[in-house]
């Protein structure tokens, strides 16, 4: 049967070698070898120019594949919300298609805060058979990074301050867009944390918090979720950037997790031919760029890898064994990708992409508050609802940086509260503030003219004015995707909300006690009217169904289940990388230009510093809540006492207590109650969602191991579980302990 296909395989294919592994790979793993001796066998016959070309870009988004023999060029796309339009060859605008709409998915931030890797998994197959439809190879996503402060620019795109978490909804991801014969490259590598000075931060970081929070989403990207492709980031670390890092590259990725992919560059992230050759460099993107705006005539030969890296080899001051390895893992991102027959078609903007936006957005938002259950909103109590702010009517896929998308559709949210409430009560807006007017990245343009000439007085005015009026008052407001907001290339320059909107809340506050404020940001903001109102729901950026998840909330069509993949500091201060005050960092005074930021707060990032420091957050990770109510009941262990070669679980039964189904994240955090080495109060190292009927109990299983007890010991270099006594902490977030039981590792290993 086998050997018929192949011949089959054969007769079609113009490079007949090429075709018959990209098929062996795809449908016997013991074939894995002999795609590896096709490899090998490829290499043999390529020139050194052949091989040089395939190491670097021929435009913006794409490199050559070798035509003599077949072998097709890949392209690359962000990324990792939705699929970018295309740009033209050489250059940042828009190449004008009309066929490359795409559905914006709810960004990372919002995916995290389900807490669900079922919705990971149908987010990275819907984004990847998008990706496979405009015929991608390599998806510029997902990213990784952890959130370290919440002024940097780029949370949005990532998955919240655990590690744990991330590293779980990573996986689904990187498997559902791969099962499209897509590659998901995942970002930024490593502790690229702030976009303020990205490319001259010099990161100084400890190896426990290096392996311990900054690397293990990457790690299980790579080890669980088989990544065939990683990109670079942009900083320093050890003095060497990102995409040319000897430790980060060759040592770890390469080395202890023993990747075979492909590591790319951050666009304009190579800045060194030597360097890029040993340091584990295999595709250079985007120099002579700033991967955004600069840079448009074509500079490809003068690639770090390109002509610099062929006169090195020609005069024989480096050999070709780097060159191979790189080659080699390029030529096996073509069996998994390009030269992939058994890949499927794909599709563009499909009803199930939509459904799936729409249900990713709804799993995702969170209710942070709810005094006097004002929602879901009962709208046969209301007559007049007022809808108030810019982020309300603004398009929020448009900008941000390399994420930005040009959609087919986007539903805002009043437009999705309008269709919502239909004519069972009257909905009016007021703009209330004027925050970015524009509506254009990159040559897309959102279409919305938000000119408005008012002065924030005379907005203030009629804002008070239609909230008065009213029954209820939704406010949707935030942060959005221009510079100095949730935006690539910049940071925020505070915790607090722009534009007079904590004056404006205020103002409302007044006139109406029913305030519903929903925050649409991909990162923390300051609440200083969190007393003032009923209930806040954070949004965050919701992409094409963004309305409609939102009015679903609010509506009680959803039972909100999203909890915060970050916690919500009181004040920066509260914030680890801000009080020890290496934020954004030191500019060295020789004139390089280099900033060295250290992570003096080490481990103690997000909740783990909170813990420590025994602060209370403004809302803690983990935190949301529901229309319904979940009763715990008493955690139990299955043992007391177990060894490192065996495992332990802990049950706890949940009950929902309230008159709705909804879904519960039950928190499972462990504690090392005496430990040579200083550790955090606790650190997640389970979750569960649960879905219960009103009144219904179900019990939630944890299996620990060893690895939940461990920490990374850095005079060692290994994980290391002490023996000793541990709490399994059950928990509905960070600060809403539920039940806890103690348990003891006996030896050591
Ligand atoms: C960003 C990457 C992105 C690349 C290509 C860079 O500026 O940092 O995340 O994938 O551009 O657009």
């Amino acid at each position: 049967m086998k050997k018929q296909i192949i011949k089959q395989t054969m007769l079609f294919c113009v490079a007949g070698l090429v075709a018959i592994s990209a098929y062996a790979q795809h449908n016997d793993t013991s074939q894995n070898q002999s795609s590896e001796e096709q490899i090998e066998s490829i290499l043999s016959r390529l020139t050194l120019e052949e091989k040089i070309a395939m190491t670097h870009a021929q435009s913006k988004f794409s490199s050559p594949g070798v035509k003599r023999l077949g072998i097709p060029e890949f392209w690359t796309t962000d990324g990792p919300h939705g699929v970018r339009p295309e740009v033209l060859w050489d250059e940042w605008d828009q190449a004008g298609w009309t066929n490359d709409s795409c559905v914006a998915f709810p960004a990372l931030t919002c995916l995290a805060a389900t807490w669900n890797p079922d919705m990971a998994l149908l987010y990275g197959k819907s984004i990847g058979e998008e990706a496979r439809y405009r015929k991608k190879d390599v998806l510029l996503g997902p990213g990784v990074n952890i959130y370290r402060t919440p002024l940097n620019g780029r949370n949005f795109e990532y998955m919240g301050e655990d590690p744990y978490l991330t590293s779980k909804m990573v996986v689904p991801y990187i498997q559902g867009v791969q099962q499209n014969g897509v590659a998901a490259c995942v970002k930024h590598y490593a502790l690229n944390n702030q976009e303020i000075n990205r490319h001259t931060t010099n990161v100084i970081v400890d190896d426990r918090a290096l392996y311990e929070i900054y690397l293990p989403a990457f790690k299980a990207a790579v080890q669980e979720g088989k990544a065939w492709a990683i990109m670079g980031s942009y900083n320093l670390y050890q003095n060497q950037h990102g995409c040319h890092n000897q430790r980060l590259l060759n040592d770890i990725l390469k080395g202890e997790w023993g990747f075979d992919g492909v590591v790319i560059s951050d666009w304009g992230g190579t800045h060194d031919t030597e360097e890029a050759i040993r340091n584990g460099l295999d595709m250079e993107f985007g120099s002579w760029t700033n991967g955004l705006s600069d840079g448009t005539s074509n500079a490809y030969d003068n690639y770090y890898l390109a002509n610099p890296y062929l006169k090195l080899i020609k005069e024989g001051k480096v050999g070709t064994e780097e060159l191979d390895d790189k080659v080699r893992r390029i030529l096996r991102l073509a069996f998994r990708t390009t030269m992939n027959r058994n890949k499927p078609y794909g599709s563009l903007c499909s009803e199930e992409h939509y459904e799936a936006a729409r249900r990713i957005g709804e799993e995702g938002i969170v209710l942070l508050q709810n005094n006097g259950n004002l929602l879901p909103l009962d709208l046969n109590k209301m007559k007049r609802i007022a809808v108030i702010g810019e982020n309300a009517i603004k398009m929020m896929t448009v900008g941000g940086g390399s994420s930005s998308l040009k959609v087919q559709h986007e539903i805002s949210p009043l437009e999705g509260i309008r269709r919502r409430i239909g004519d069972k009560a009257e909905v009016v807006y007021a703009r209330g503030y004027v925050g970015d007017p524009s509506g254009e990245y990159n040559g897309v343009k959102s279409g919305q003219d938000l000119t408005d000439n008012r002065t924030p007085e005379e907005l203030i005015a009629e804002a008070v004015k239609v909230a008065k009026e009213a029954d209820c008052v939704i406010f949707i407001g935030g942060l959005n995707k221009s510079s100095g907001q949730d935006c690539e290339d910049s940071d925020r320059k505070s915790l607090n909300l722009s534009y007079g909107q904590d004056k404006l809340i205020a103002a409302l506050a007044e006139v109406n006690k029913n305030i519903v404020v929903v925050n649409i940001s991909g990162n923390a903001i300051a609440m200083p009217w969190v007393k003032d109102v009923s209930a806040i729901v954070q949004a965050w950026f919701l992409g094409s169904e963004a309305g409609n998840s939102i009015a679903a909330v609010l509506m009680g069509d959803v039972n909100p289940s999203g909890k915060l993949p970050f916690t919500f500091p009181a004040s920066l201060e509260d914030v680890g990388a801000h009080k020890l005050g290496e934020y954004p960092g030191v500019m060295r005074t020789d004139g390089s230009n280099i900033w060295d930021v250290k992570y003096n707060e080490g481990i103690f990032v997000g909740y783990r510093w909170a813990d420590k420091e025994k602060t209370t957050p403004l809302f803690p990770f983990g935190h949301g809540l529901s229309y319904t109510t979940f009763a715990y009941g008493k955690a139990v262990v299955d043992k007391t006492t177990f060894k490192s070669d065996e495992t332990l679980t802990v049950t706890v039964p949940i009950t929902n207590t309230g008159k709705r189904e909804g879904a519960e994240v039950v928190q499972l955090y462990i504690r090392d109650v005496k430990s040579a080495l200083p550790r955090p109060v606790k650190e997640l190292k389970g979750f569960k969602k649960i879905r219960l009927m009103s009144g219904e109990t179900c019990e939630v299983t944890f299996t620990i191991d060893k690895e939940a007890l461990s920490y990374f010991d850095d005079t060692r270099h290994e994980w290391v579980a002490e023996p000793g006594k541990f709490e399994a902490i059950i928990a509905a977030s960070a600060i809403d302990v539920r039940s806890k039981v103690t348990f003891t590792l006996s030896d050591n290993h």
